[in-house]
């Protein structure tokens, strides 16, 4: 679909300016698109070409903080961030932290004691609560999830971890000892209303919940039934997002997580927050997704954002931590001294949490304006800067997903007109996700508010 202004049979509501910016990227003098192309297909893994997300693929030269440019030298409102990594802004802060620290000392091993690693560990203590204090520095998310299962299972000497549905499967075994408990969905799930989750935005379902949330009992008592029928009684952990990421911005009933981790608790298990996405202020409420629950996890995983891009993560608990230290656990790069000073540059910029929670709360509300104008908007949810738009066939009928080809073509068209956003969710890639550096503005919002008004606009003239 090219959603021209010509396509349309009645004229597009405004269309708004892309929000000027005062700077020049370099000319690109690199390798041609088709070069690119033959070598991905040629060279790269199957599944690099599978997450090429565009039918004309966007070939990106430069960034600089909420902009991209492609090698053509055209301009995209970044609303994707390199899947919520880039939190601060495109090479901003990391660039100057990284020319001084890679003039001072790329590399060494942490058997030496070097000053980058040290500032950073107390910077990052200083930003959590007792006793989330010891650190293990790692180069991603998954090698900060895996590290995290096995200290829980090491501490507690159980062997179970409950995670939840949502994961795409392959035809063998994955995940050997995590079990999935249903996934508290409180739009497409079996149970949800009005008053359910932590967001500007609620569902269109209805409730008549006074004082406690009917569909949150509802999903406890799937939790509790996988205690009872699918794990031992004794268990390790119990693994959760505090909003999920790839999922599509999915938000659990607002007291979920607290019961959860106490019925997880008498069932000997730790609590693990994964942060990746929801860390370092994305969620504009609280610095971290889980302060939003009111919980305290035993672990924390982090990665993504804490570097603004560059590769890094990060394993925080409390003294959980010396039972592992009981073996030998050693990871070449994981808190070397050049991640350390970029992470160290980027941990807490100011005013970004607080940017997060207003223009985040500006788009959800004008988001839901759009949901309640188009059938095809089903859901609107999130917190600051992590939403997530989920699409349907018409919500007046059903919740039933609106399908992969015709996502791909609003999708394709929303990047026409100069903005990257994200899919996720589990069929079809049905949800858009939003999860811009946190850097942008009211303005750039709006932006965005028209170009996705219309392309649905046009969408639905052309079904
Ligand atoms: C919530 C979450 N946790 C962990 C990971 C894995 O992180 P990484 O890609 O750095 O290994 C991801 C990646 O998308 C994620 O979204």
């Amino acid at each position: 679909m090219s959603c021209q202004k010509s396509a349309l049979k009645t004229a597009p509501a405004d269309l708004l300016e892309m929000p000027p910016c005062n700077f020049t990227p370099q000319e690109y003098k690199g390798m041609s698109k088709e070069r690119m192309m033959e070598i991905r297909r040629t060279n790269c893994h199957p599944m690099t070409m599978k997450v090429t997300y565009y039918k004309k693929p966007v070939y990106i030269h430069q960034g600089h903080m909420q902009w991209l440019w492609d090698v053509d030298g055209k301009r995209y409102l970044d609303l994707f961030a390199g899947v919520a990594t880039v939190s601060v802004g495109h090479c901003h802060k990391v660039t100057a932290a990284a020319e001084q620290q890679l003039r001072t000392l790329v590399h060494t091993t942490n058997i030496y004691v070097y000053p980058p690693i040290h500032e950073y560990c107390e910077k990052l203590a200083s930003n959590l609560p007792d006793p989330l204090k010891v650190i293990y520095l790692t180069n991603s998310g998954s090698e900060a999830n895996d590290l995290a299962m096995c200290m829980a299972r090491l501490y507690t000497r159980n062997f179970d971890i409950i995670t939840f549905q949502q994961a795409y499967k392959y035809p063998v075994a994955i995940g050997l000892g995590c079990t999935n408990t249903m996934c508290p969905d409180v739009f497409r799930g079996p149970w949800g209303g009005s008053h359910c989750r932590d967001s500007p935005v609620q569902t269109t379902r209805k409730c008549n919940c006074a004082q406690s949330c009917v569909a949150n009992e509802h999903y406890i008592e799937q939790l509790k039934e996988t205690f009872l029928t699918s794990v031992p009684s004794r268990i390790a952990a119990f693994f959760a997002e505090p909003i999920q990421g790839v999922g599509g911005a999915v938000q659990y009933p607002k007291h979920f997580l607290k019961e959860a981790y106490k019925l997880v608790r008498e069932r000997g298990g730790l609590c693990i927050a994964d942060e990746v996405q929801t860390g370092f202020g994305r969620t504009g409420s609280h610095f971290w997704g889980f302060q939003g629950h009111d919980v305290l996890p035993d672990i924390v995983t982090l990665a993504k954002g804490i570097g603004n891009g560059f590769p890094m993560g990060a394993v925080v608990t409390t003294r959980i931590a010396d039972t592992f230290a009981q073996g030998v656990h050693f990871n070449t790069f994981g808190g070397n001294p050049l991640a350390c000073s970029i992470a160290s540059s980027t941990i807490k910029e100011e005013g970004l949490q607080q940017n997060s929670l207003e223009v985040g709360t500006y788009l959800m509300m004008e988001l839901a304006k759009l949901r309640d104008k188009y059938d095809i908007i089903g859901d609107v949810r999130g917190k600051g800067l992590q939403i997530g738009v989920e699409m349907v066939r018409d919500k007046q009928a059903s919740r039933v997903p609106l399908p992969p080809e015709d996502m791909a073509a609003i999708f394709e068209d929303i990047k026409d007109m100069g903005i990257l956003v994200g899919k996720g969710g589990l069929y079809g890639q049905q949800t858009f996700r939003i999860k811009p550096p946190m850097c942008i503005t009211m303005a750039d919002a709006a932006f965005f508010l028209s170009v996705f008004n219309k392309s649905i606009q046009c969408f639905m003239e052309k079904r």
